[in-house]
């Protein structure tokens, strides 16, 4: 199976191609990634080591902007894929708030450049990574199923709904064999620290203040990264074409809760909770039903928040090193930027 994998260097994107090589015997990965903030090829050492060209040679890097028609023409003339796996995005919702632009150039422009070029290379299938956010928000019951209607609310889901419908449209004019997945909230190794679980780790571990949007009552639900990767995989080889696929975790928790259950695990005091001016257009609660993929790809999630939590904690105070190496000047200005008029 040869891969073109977008945005490897990323979060999801490293997990998920941690996973191919873990799982999937001769697989072949090209990882094309711009290298934004949230991009570290460090996430990627070993894969590097052992499957780059100084290894057996099955994993290739190509430093590429996936809106960049030209650049992504040039790998697909280098090199003939099955599959396209389109993980590459702006990801966090609060920068879309402070700069919508880059998320509509990367995430929708982006997004079609590549499924153009996919169409164009002829290749077996194309897998668009979305999310749970295009939904909008969910009141106290109910979960959102695929058949939800789409109802953005921040710039960032916005740009995600606006890409969801053009690989639709590329399924229905050109009959493009491409499949979606919208999953929930992920946590595990490799998250940048500005999304909540490493922030609220890294922060809690300097006996740093804590900033809780709002109430701090807002639902996610949590999936642990590698059942995420397990089922995009599923969608990837079982999936039927056309198709939306949500995935969830099984784990909806207050963002208190969570930041409790890492003060506890870190034997912090609850008192460096701060509750800050909430984040405009914050969508209140998400909850996914998935049993679509559990019916169609045997999808479930293995890993309950317990033991994924424990996971993750453990991983990040493991790698320090890789918290603080993140942690760039970039990082630090964004940082002061977004926070520095909340609290
Ligand atoms: P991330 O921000 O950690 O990583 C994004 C990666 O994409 C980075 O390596 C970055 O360098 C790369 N990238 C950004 N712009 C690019 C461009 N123009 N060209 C090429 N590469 C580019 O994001 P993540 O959390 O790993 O999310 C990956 C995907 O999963 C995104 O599409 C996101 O919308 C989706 N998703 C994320 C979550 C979550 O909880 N993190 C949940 C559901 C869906
Ligand atoms: O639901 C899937 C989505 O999950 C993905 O599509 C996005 O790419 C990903 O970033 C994530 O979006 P969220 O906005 O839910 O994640 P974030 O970690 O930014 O915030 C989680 C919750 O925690 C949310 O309710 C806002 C809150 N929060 C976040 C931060 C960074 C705080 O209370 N304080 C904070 O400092």
């Amino acid at each position: 199976m040869r891969l073109l994998v977008t945005g490897g260097c990323g979060f999801i994107g490293a997990n998920y191609i941690h996973y191919l090589f873990e799982t999937e015997p001769g697989c072949e990965v090209v990882n094309l990634d711009k290298l934004t903030y949230a991009g570290n090829p460090l996430n990627l050492r070993s894969v590097e080591e052992r499957h780059g060209a100084s290894g057996d040679g099955r994993y290739r890097f190509v430093r590429a902007d996936i809106a960049d028609a030209r650049a992504v023409a040039d790998v697909f003339a280098e090199h003939r894929f099955d599959a396209v796996v389109n993980f590459a995005a702006e990801s966090h919702v609060d920068r879309s708030i402070d700069d919508p632009s880059p998320f509509v150039t990367t995430n929708v422009l982006g997004a079609q450049v590549l499924l153009d070029a996919a169409r164009k290379a002829s290749v077996g299938r194309f897998v668009h990574i979305s999310t749970d956010e295009v939904y909008g928000s969910l009141g106290p019951e109910g979960k959102f199923t695929e058949t939800t209607p789409l109802a953005p609310n921040s710039p960032y889901s916005a740009s995600k709904a606006a890409a969801d419908l053009m690989v639709r449209a590329y399924v229905q004019t050109y009959g493009m064999d491409a499949v979606i997945t919208r999953c929930s909230n992920n946590y595990g190794p490799y998250q940048f620290p500005e999304k909540l679980i490493p922030l609220m780790f890294d922060r809690a571990s300097a006996g740093e203040p804590l900033p809780v949007y709002g109430d701090g009552g807002n639902v996610r639900d949590w999936i642990y990264v590698r059942d995420h990767c397990r089922g995009v995989h599923l969608a990837l080889t079982r999936g039927a074409a056309g198709t939306v696929y949500n995935f969830g975790g099984n784990a909806e928790k207050t963002n208190l809760a969570v930041v409790r259950t890492i003060l506890a695990a870190l034997g912090k005091p609850e008192s460096l909770i701060t509750l800050v001016a909430d984040r405009p257009g914050h969508d209140r609660r998400y909850a996914m039903d998935f049993s679509l993929a559990a019916r169609e790809l045997g999808f479930a999630p293995e890993f309950d928040f317990a033991r994924g939590i424990g996971a993750t904690i453990e991983w990040y105070a493991a790698n320090r090193a890789w918290l603080d190496a993140v942690k760039s000047g970039e990082y630090l200005k964004f940082m002061e930027q977004w926070y520095g008029g909340r609290a």
